[in-house]
C-alpha cells in the first residue's frame, strides 16, 4: 500500500501517505500515480466534502525521488514527469472541494507543493520537522508550481529567499513566514484539519490565484519594487556564482515571468526551466556528489565488514594547538571526555579556553545554557601528564610537525593506553606508515587528517598505513562518525590525497605566475572556476614558508627523484629573497594592512614581470581546475583513492571544489573521459608532463568506461 484512502461518515476523506520499504515518503513512479488516483476518487465521490492529506510515517513527504528523476536522461521524459506533477497539483487546487494538507512531519520539496497546492496548511508543532524548499542546494527548482505559489500566497519578496537559498523552517517559525496557516498541537492536527474542511473549507476550495482580481501580495514584479528586487538579486547571483550555478537564475526567471501571467501559463515556464536544469550536468552532478556521496560517506558505506562497532567514551590529544583544542572540541561537543595533552600547562589550558570560547558565544546567542555550557567545560581535562591518557580509547596526536617529536610523544603515549586502543596521528604531510615505525602496535597506528578550522570543517581524511588493520580502520571510522564529520579513507601516500590534489591548485596559480600571467587574472580566474580563494590568495593563507618548507622536506627525502620546478622557484623566491611569507606576516603576494583589505603587494610586477601576451580567462581556468582532476586520476591509478566518489566527496568538503562540477573525477566524468583526455594531452604539449593523463584515464577513455552512470 502507497497511498490509503478512507471517507468518514461526515463526510471527510482521508488520503495517507504510507509509501512501503522506502524510509520516508517520496513522489515516485509508484506513488504519484497512486496520490492521483485518491485526489480523483474524492473528486467523483459526491458524499465527500472536503479532503485531509496526511501522512503515517514520522515525515510527511520528503520531496521527489532523486534516483528517479536521475534516471530520466531525455529532455521528452522529463516533460512527461513534470507535466504530469503540475496536473495533478491543478487537480487539487480545482477539483471544487477543499483540501487541507495536515503536516505531522518534516515536508519538503515536493511534499512542500503538495501542501501549496492544498488549500490550506496546517502543521503539527514538532520542533523536530522541518518546512521548505531545498531543492536550489541540488541544483534544481521546484518543478511542482512551487516557484509558481509561495510567491503568490507570500509575494515575491518573502518568497525569494526560500526559493533561493533552499530556507527549512520548523513549523512555529515556518507559521510566522506564511509557510503555513496554523500550528497545533500534533496530537489535534487531524481533528483541527476535519474542523476546518467542515467550517471554513467550502468557502476557501478556490485558491486565490484562480479567483478574480487576484493581485500579488506585496506588489506586481513588473512595480518599480519588484524591478529592483529582480536586477539586485540577478547582480548578486552574478557576483556570487560567476553563472556556474544556473538553479538560482533559473528560479528568478520563473518568478518573474511566471508571477506577470496567470498561474496555468506561469506553471508552463517554470516547467521548462525546471526540465533544463535537470536534464543539465550540474544539477546530476550536484545530486550525485552531495545527495548520494556525502550522505554515503558520513554512513560509512565502506567501513569493512565484521567488526564489532565501536563506542568512545575517553580520548586522548596530544598538542593542544589550533588542531588540536579543534579536535578536543568536536570530542566533547558530543559528549566524550577529553584529556587534552601539551608540554606546557599553559598551552593544554589554551586549548581548553578555545572550547570555552566557542561555547561562551553559543550562550551569549541564546543557543546554550550556562549550566549546559559548564557541563561541557568539565568533560576537557588539561595536562601535561600522560598518566592521564590511561583509559583512553583513541589518541590523537597533533603536536608540532616533527618525525622525532611525533615519535616520543607515540611512544610515551603508548606506554600508558591499553593495547587495543587506537593511536592516530593528524599530520598533514609525513607518511604514516613511516610514523608507525615509532610505535609498539602499528596495526593499531593510522591517520585522523582534519581540516581547520575543525568546528566548522567536516571532512575527516582516515589514512591507512601499510600495517593499519581493518579493525583499527572501522574503528577510526566509527570516531569520525562519532564526533559527527564525514570520513573518506585513502591510502598512505605523501600528502595523502587532500593536499596532494589541493596543493596542484596553489602550485599552477605559482606556475602561471612564473609565466608572467599577470596575478589579479590568476586569482579571479580560481574563483570565476568557483573556487572559495585564488590560488595566490590560498597560498598567502597556507603560508607560503610553510610551502617552501614541505617542498624542501619532500626534496631531501626523495633526494634525486624529486624535479624541482618553477614553482619551488616561486616559493624560494618570495620566502629566502624577498621576506614574504604569507598572511601570518601581513606580507605575501598580497600586502595584508592591519585595518584595511588585503590588496595585491606593489612588488610583484618587479619580482615577476609580466608577459606580453596574457591567456585567456577560460585557459587559466581550464588549467587551474583540470591539474586537480589529472592529480585525482593519479590518486586513484596508484590506488592513493579506493573510489572515485571519495575524490568528489574529499574536494567538496576538504578544500571547497565547486559542486557543481560534482568533483575533480565529476569534473572528468561530466566533460567525457575522451575530451578530457585529449584537453590534458594538449595541456602537457604547452605547459608541461604535469598535465600528462595516467594511463588509468588513457585505458578508459579508449575502451569507452566510465566513472558513473549518469
Ligand atoms: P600548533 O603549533 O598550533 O600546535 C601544536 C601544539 O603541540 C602546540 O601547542 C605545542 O605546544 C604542542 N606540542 C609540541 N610538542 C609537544 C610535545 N612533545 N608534547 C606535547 N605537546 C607538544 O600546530 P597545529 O597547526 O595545531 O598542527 C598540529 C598538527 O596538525 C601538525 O602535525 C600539523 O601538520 C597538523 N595539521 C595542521 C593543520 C593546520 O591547518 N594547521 C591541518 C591538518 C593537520
Amino acid at each position: 500500500m502507497t497511498i490509503d484512502y478512507k471517507v468518514d461518515a461526515d463526510g471527510i476523506a482521508t488520503i495517507t501517505w504510507a509509501m512501503q520499504d522506502v524510509p520516508m515518503n517520496v513522489l515516485n513512479g509508484q506513488s504519484i500515480p497512486a496520490f492521483a488516483d485518491a485526489v480523483k476518487r474524492a473528486q467523483a465521490d459526491s458524499a465527500v466534502k472536503g479532503v485531509v492529506v496526511t501522512s503515517s510515517k514520522p515525515e510527511f513527504i520528503a520531496g521527489a525521488d532523486l534516483n528517479m528523476m536521475l534516471a530520466i536522461t531525455d529532455v521528452a521524459g522529463m516533460m512527461d514527469f513534470v507535466t504530469q506533477l503540475h496536473a495533478l497539483m491543478r487537480g487539487i487546487e480545482k477539483s471544487g472541494k477543499p483540501f487541507v494538507a495536515a503536516l505531522n512531519g518534516t515536508t519538503l520539496g515536493g511534499g512542500y507543493e503538495v501542501a501549496l497546492a492544498c488549500h490550506r496548511r496546517i502543521a503539527a508543532d514538532n520542533p523536530k520537522a522541518l518546512i521548505g524548499l531545498p531543492e536550489v542546494g541540488l541544483g534544481l527548482l521546484p518543478g511542482g508550481g512551487g516557484t509558481q505559489r509561495l510567491p503568490r500566497m507570500i509575494g515575491v519578496r518573502n518568497a525569494l529567499p526560500f526559493l533561493l537559498e533552499g530556507k527549512k523552517l520548523a513549523p512555529k517559525k515556518a507559521l510566522e513566514a506564511g509557510l503555513v496557516d496554523e500550528v497545533v498541537p500534533a496530537d489535534q492536527l487531524l481533528a483541527r484539519a476535519k474542523q476546518w474542511l467542515l467550517t471554513d473549507g467550502a468557502a476557501a476550495a478556490v485558491q486565490p490565484w484562480d479567483r478574480k482580481g487576484f493581485k500579488l501580495p506585496g506588489g506586481a514584479v513588473q512595480s518599480p519594487m519588484g524591478y529592483e528586487t529582480f536586477t539586485a538579486g540577478n547582480a548578486m547571483l552574478r557576483a556570487k556564482t560567476f553563472g556556474n550555478y544556473p538553479a538560482p537564475e533559473a528560479i528568478l526567471n520563473c518568478v518573474y515571468n511566471g508571477c506577470q501571467v496567470d498561474i496555468d501559463t506561469g506553471c508552463k515556464v517554470e516547467m521548462r526551466e525546471f526540465v533544463k536544469l535537470t536534464t543539465g550536468k550540474e544539477a546530476k552532478n550536484m545530486i550525485h556528489s552531495l545527495f548520494f556521496g556525502i550522505p554515503a560517506a558520513s554512513k560509512l558505506a565502506s567501513r569493512p565488514k565484521g567488526v564489532p562497532q565501536a563506542s568512545y567514551r575517553k580520548v586522548g590529544i596530544l598538542g593542544a594547538g589550533m588542531m588540536g583544542a579543534g579536535i578536543a572540541f568536536a570530542a566533547a561537543e558530543v559528549g566524550m571526555e577529553v584529556v587534552l595533552l601539551d608540554s606546557s600547562t599553559d598551552s593544554a589550558a589554551k586549548g581548553k579556553a578555545y572550547s570555552e570560547n566557542l561555547w561562551n558565544k553559543r550562550v551569549a546567542a541564546k543557543r546554550m545554557t550556562e549550566a549546559e555550557r559548564d557541563a561541557k567545560l568539565t568533560l576537557i581535562k588539561p595536562t601535561t601528564d600522560f598518566a592521564d591518557l590511561a583509559g583512553c580509547d583513541i589518541v590523537v596526536e597533533a603536536v608540532f610537525e616533527d618525525r622525532a617529536i611525533k615519535a616520543d610523544v607515540t611512544r610515551k603515549a603508548e606506554a600508558v593506553i591499553a593495547p587495543g586502543a587506537i593511536f592516530a596521528s593528524n599530520t598533514s604531510t609525513l607518511p604514516i606508515s613511516g610514523l608507525a615505525e615509532a610505535s609498539a602496535r602499528p596495526a593499531n597506528f593510522i591517520g585522523l587528517h582534519f581540516f581547520s578550522p575543525v568546528d566548522k570543517m567536516p571532512l575527516v581524511e582516515i589514512i591507512r598505513g601499510q600495517a593499519t588493520s581493518d579493525e583499527c580502520l572501522a574503528r577510526a571510522m566509527d570516531f569520525v562518525k562519532a564526533i559527527l564529520k564525514t570520513p573518506i579513507v585513502v591510502n598512505d601516500s605523501r600528502g595523502f590525497y587532500t593536499s596532494r590534489v589541493f596543493s596542484t591548485y596553489v602550485g599552477e596559480g605559482l606556475a602561471l605566475l612564473a609565466e608572467g600571467v599577470k596575478p589579479a587574472l590568476i586569482d579571479n580566474a580560481g574563483r570565476m572556476a568557483g573556487m572559495p580563494v585564488g590560488p595566490l590568495a590560498l597560498a598567502d593563507e597556507v603560508s607560503l614558508e610553510l610551502m617552501a618548507r614541505i617542498r624542501k622536506q619532500t626534496a631531501a627525502d626523495l633526494g634525486k627523484a624529486y624535479q624541482r620546478s618553477a614553482i619551488d622557484d616561486v616559493c624560494d623566491r618570495m620566502v629566502d629573497k624577498l621576506g614574504r611569507l604569507g598572511k601570518k606576516t601581513g606580507k605575501g603576494f598580497y600586502d595584508y594592512p592591519q585595518d584595511g583589505q588585503k590588496q595585491l603587494w606593489a612588488g610583484l610586477a618587479q619580482a615577476f614581470p609580466l608577459a606580453a601576451t596574457q591567456p585567456t580567462v577560460e585557459e587559466v581556468k581550464q588549467r587551474l581546475m583540470f591539474i586537480q582532476s589529472v592529480e585525482t586520476a593519479r590518486c586513484l591509478e596508484e590506488k592513493v583513492l579506493l573510489a572515485p566518489i571519495d575524490a568528489d566527496v574529499g574536494a567538496i568538503l576538504g578544500w571547497g571544489f565547486p559542486a557543481y562540477l560534482g568533483g575533480p573525477i565529476g569534473q572528468i566524468h561530466s566533460l567525457g573521459l575522451a575530451a578530457f583526455v585529449k584537453a590534458c594531452e594538449t595541456l602537457a604539449e604547452r605547459h608541461g608532463a604535469r598535465f600528462a593523463p595516467p594511463q588509468l584515464l588513457r585505458r578508459m577513455a579508449d575502451q569507452g568506461e566510465r566513472f558513473y552512470d549518469l
